[in-house]
């Protein structure tokens, strides 16, 4: 496990921890909207654009034939890092909204009048409008989970929900509000026993950072994630689908690198993954991203798993001795590194602007889950989200400035 000395090693790799502000130091807890950047990825930015920069598959120049290995790498990596059974079932995208997007998309066919999808009232936003478009536009039923007192999914309500129209199940696997962990293994046995057609995705983005992820033994069809959430740079997603499933379904967007011919009439398209990555896609962040899971490897998933959530267990610790703090999940057994809290008589606005003030940076607000804040009447949370360089002496000078600002707003 983690010891002190080795947290400030791991500190050492962010360079922005070291910035300040009215001459705080940035204490950052809000690692589930992105997380912070190493000096390996900074680095690997600049010298791919130094030395490799071109386009992938189409050009055939030295450097070319450099970025379509370090690409096909990279899914090399991301299928281990994963426990895909093949780089070939790795897609890469902008982020995890557009892993979603596409899957509605894509899997539209599938789908016939009055059909059912399900999803919990848990979903991030980007896991719940593009349903809802589908299901207008397809004429499906939407339904949602609700949640039970641990703030995780009710298992009964999910059995009783699945039936002979239930053709998919999009979940969450750790909620972006209260952490909470979803028993996904027993959920898909749940879901194959009663149907083994129906599609089951899982949202990773919320989890790909923080617990170990083998997407064989889930057994899901899909997993998504952002590459920004853990570690590495925006503006790139991965997209995990089964590769008998994918090759089955038609593209999402077209153009160059995903076609075999083109005829005046018709096209001939690749096979996946290509078929589903027509443009040029980010290729500079693919690069970097090798080094990403790399540098997470060396320092280990389960550590970082066991590590947060002593964070996170600490910090309930404090919140449950002050009658000020209203702690959402507290009987929340199976958490990971997120944390949502509010306080009696203050509007989250309130203490958000002053924790800036001391360069604390949380969440505030609804957390793109309009429709959770909305089914439990509260007008948004304050959110904690630790990653790996977060440490006590951190929570502790959150809290104390914390104490300061209810004093001062009470
Ligand atoms: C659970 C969950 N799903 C989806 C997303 C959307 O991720 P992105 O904005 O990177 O596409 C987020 C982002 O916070 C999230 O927490």
């Amino acid at each position: 496990m983690f010891v002190n000395k080795e947290i400030k090693k791991i500190r050492d790799n962010f360079p922005i921890l070291k910035t300040k502000y009215n001459n705080y130091p940035l204490i950052y807890f809000d690692n589930a909207s992105t997380t912070q950047k190493p000096k390996i990825l900074i680095k690997k930015l600049k010298y791919y654009y130094y030395n490799y920069n071109s386009n992938i598959y189409r050009s055939n120049n030295n450097i070319s034939k450099k970025s379509t290995f370090f690409v096909e790498k990279c899914r090399k990596v991301i299928k281990n890092f994963i426990n895909a059974s093949s780089s070939k079932e790795i897609i890469f995208t902008k982020g995890t909204t557009e892993s979603i997007n596409l899957l509605s998309i894509i899997l539209k066919n599938i789908f016939n009048k009055n059909d059912e999808i399900i999803i919990s009232i848990l979903e991030h936003n980007s896991n719940i409008i593009p349903w809802q478009i589908l299901c207008k536009k397809k004429k499906l039923k939407l339904i949602f989970l609700k949640i039970n007192n641990k703030y995780n999914i009710s298992i009964k309500q999910l059995k009783k929900n699945i039936n002979k129209k239930t053709k998919l199940i999009s979940l969450t696997h750790i909620s972006n509000v209260f952490g909470t962990v979803l028993p996904i293994k027993n959920i898909v046995k749940i879901i194959k026993n009663k149907n083994k057609k129906i599609i089951i995705i899982l949202d990773g983005a919320q989890s790909i950072a923080h617990i170990p992820i083998d997407v064989k033994d889930l057994n899901i069809d899909f997993f998504v994630f952002s590459v920004h959430k853990i570690y590495g740079p925006t503006g790139l997603g991965i997209l995990y689908g089964k590769k008998k499933i994918l090759n089955n379904l038609p593209p999402y967007q077209y153009g160059g690198s995903m076609v075999n011919d083109v005829l005046y009439n018709k096209s001939f398209f690749l096979k996946t993954p290509n078929r589903f990555e027509a443009g040029t896609i980010n290729i500079s962040s693919i690069y970097s991203f090798i080094y990403i899971i790399n540098f997470i490897n060396k320092i280990n998933i389960n550590n970082i798993n066991i590590y947060e959530k002593k964070l996170v267990n600490y910090t309930k610790k404090l919140f449950l001795k002050n009658k000020n703090i209203i702690l959402y999940g507290k009987n929340n057994i199976n958490i990971s590194s997120i944390i949502s809290f509010n306080i009696k008589n203050i509007n989250n606005i309130d203490i958000n602007y002053f924790l800036n003030k001391y360069n604390i940076s949380i969440r505030n607000g609804y957390n793109c889950s309009h429709l959770l804040m909305k089914y439990l009447k509260i007008n948004g949370t304050l959110r904690i989200s630790y990653g790996i360089y977060n440490n006590y002496e951190e929570i502790e000078k959150f809290y104390f400035f914390l104490l300061k600002i209810i004093k001062l707003l009470n």
